[in-house]
C-alpha cells in the first residue's frame, strides 16, 4: 500500500550536508512509490526573530534546493507552511492537548530557552506546530535526522492520546525514519556537538551551496586526533569517525572498507580524497540550484504545491472539527 511521507526544513539559511545526508536524500529515495509532502517550515523560523526580507529570500533557497537535491514537483507536493492556514489551526487543537510538562522536557527548547524568562512562547510550543504539520496530512513516515527523534515521539504520544480520546482514527500516527549512517552528522571543527546551521564558524559545516576551494578547506582542517589511525570509534575518536560516517553516505562504501583501505595511509590522503568526494556530489545540485533559483517555475511549483497541500489539510481539518464538536459542522 503507498504510504504518505511528510517532512520539512527550516528556511535559515547555510543549509548544510547533514541536512542533506540526514534529511533531503531520504526525501528523494521515498519518492519511489510513496505519496511525498515535503515542506519549508517558514512559520517555525519566526520563532526567533528573522529579518524579513531574509527569510522571503531563503524560502526560495530551500525550495530551490529541494528541487535541486531531486524532489520532483510532478511527484511531490512541495510548499512553504504559512501557505496552508490548517498548520496554525492544527496546532491549538493540540496544544489542548498536549502537557506543559512535556513541552519542558524538550531539550531544544531547554537549549535554545536556557532558563530564560523572556524566551519566546513560540520556542516552547515549536514542537506542537510540528506535530501539527504532520498529523494534517495523515503522514505514515516522516524522514528526518536524529536530532529530531524526541520532537517525533511527542508527535506521537499527543496523535494516541487524542485518537484515545475522540476516536480511533482521528490521526495516523506516524513513524519516524532515521538514516543509520547520516542519521547524525557533527560539526567539523568540534565534532561533539551536531553540525548546525547556525554554528558561527563557517568551517564547522560544509553548506550544499559552497565551492570547492571552501569544501577543501573545511575538510582539511576538520579537527581530528594525533594517533594518525584511521578508525571508527565515536567516542575516543569523534574527528574521524565523522568524517568515516560523511565519507560513507556520500558513496554508499561500508566504514570497515574504507578503513582497511586508508590503514597507514595518514590523515592527509584520506581528507583530500573525501574533499573530492564531497565536492564531486555537490556539484550538481550547485548547478540546478542556479539554475532555477530566480525562475517563474520555482512560483508556479510552490504556488501548485500550496493548493495540493490545501486540499488535504482542509479535509484533516473538517474531520478533527467534527470530532472535537467545533463549529456549527454547516459552514
Ligand atoms: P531543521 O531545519 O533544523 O533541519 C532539517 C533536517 O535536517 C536534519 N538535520 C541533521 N541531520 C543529520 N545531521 C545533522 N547535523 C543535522 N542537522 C539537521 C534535521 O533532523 C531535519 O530532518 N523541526 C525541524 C523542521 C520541521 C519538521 C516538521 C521536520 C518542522 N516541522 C515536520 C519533519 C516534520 C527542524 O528544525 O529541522
Amino acid at each position: 500500500m503507498t504510504k504518505r511521507v511528510f517532512s520539512g526544513v527550516q528556511p535559515t539559511g547555510n543549509i548544510h550536508i547533514g541536512n542533506y545526508l540526514g534529511a533531503l536524500a531520504q526525501f528523494v529515495q521515498l519518492q519511489d512509490g510513496n505519496e511525498c509532502i515535503y515542506c519549508i517550515v517558514d512559520m517555525h523560523a519566526i520563532t526567533l526573530p528573522k529579518n524579513p526580507g531574509e527569510l522571503r529570500g531563503n524560502i526560495l533557497d530551500v525550495a530551490a534546493l529541494y528541487l535541486a537535491v531531486g524532489v520532483d514537483p510532478a511527484r511531490s507536493v512541495v510548499f512553504v507552511q504559512s501557505e496552508v492556514p490548517g498548520h496554525a489551526e492544527l496546532a491549538w487543537v493540540l496544544m489542548c492537548n498536549a502537557y506543559t510538562g512535556e513541552l519542558s522536557r524538550m531539550t531544544q527548547f531547554k537549549d535554545k530557552s536556557r532558563g530564560n524568562e523572556s524566551a519566546p512562547a513560540g520556542l516552547f510550543v515549536y514542537p506542537i506546530l510540528m506535530a501539527a504539520d504532520i498529523l494534517l496530512y495523515d503522514a505514515d513516515i516522516v524522514p528526518v535526522g536524529n536530532d529530531q527523534k524526541q520532537h517525533i515521539e511527542l508527535t506521537r504520544d499527543i496523535a494516541v492520546r487524542v485518537n484515545n480520546k475522540y476516536g480511533p482514527d482521528t490521526f495516523v500516527v506516524p513513524e519516524g525514519r532515521f538514516l543509520k549512517e547520516g542519521a547524525r552528522i557533527m560539526s567539523l571543527d568540534d565534532p561533539t556537538s551536531k553540525m548546525s546551521k547556525s554554528a558561527e564558524s563557517p568551517l564547522s559545516r560544509i553548506s550544499l551551496l559552497d565551492d570547492a576551494s571552501v569544501i577543501k578547506k573545511a575538510i582539511m582542517r576538520a579537527t581530528t586526533d594525533s594517533d594518525g589511525e584511521i578508525r571508527f570509534d565515536p567516542d575516543r575518536k569523534p574527528g574521524v569517525s565523522n568524517l568515516l560516517t560523511i565519507h560513507s553516505a556520500f558513496t554508499g562504501t561500508p566504514i570497515a572498507r574504507t578503513e582497511r583501505a586508508y590503514s597507514g595511509r595518514g590523515y592527509g590522503a584520506f581528507k583530500k580524497d573525501l574533499a573530492e568526494i564531497v565536492e564531486t556530489s555537490l556539484a550538481p545540485i550547485r548547478g540546478t540550484y542556479e539554475e532555477i533559483r530566480y525562475s517563474e517555475e520555482l512560483i508556479r511549483v510552490l504556488k501548485d504545491g500550496a493548493e495540493r497541500a490545501n486540499a488535504i489539510a482542509e479535509r484533516t481539518m473538517k474531520r478533527v472539527k467534527d470530532r472535537f464538536g467545533l463549529g456549527t459542522g454547516r459552514a
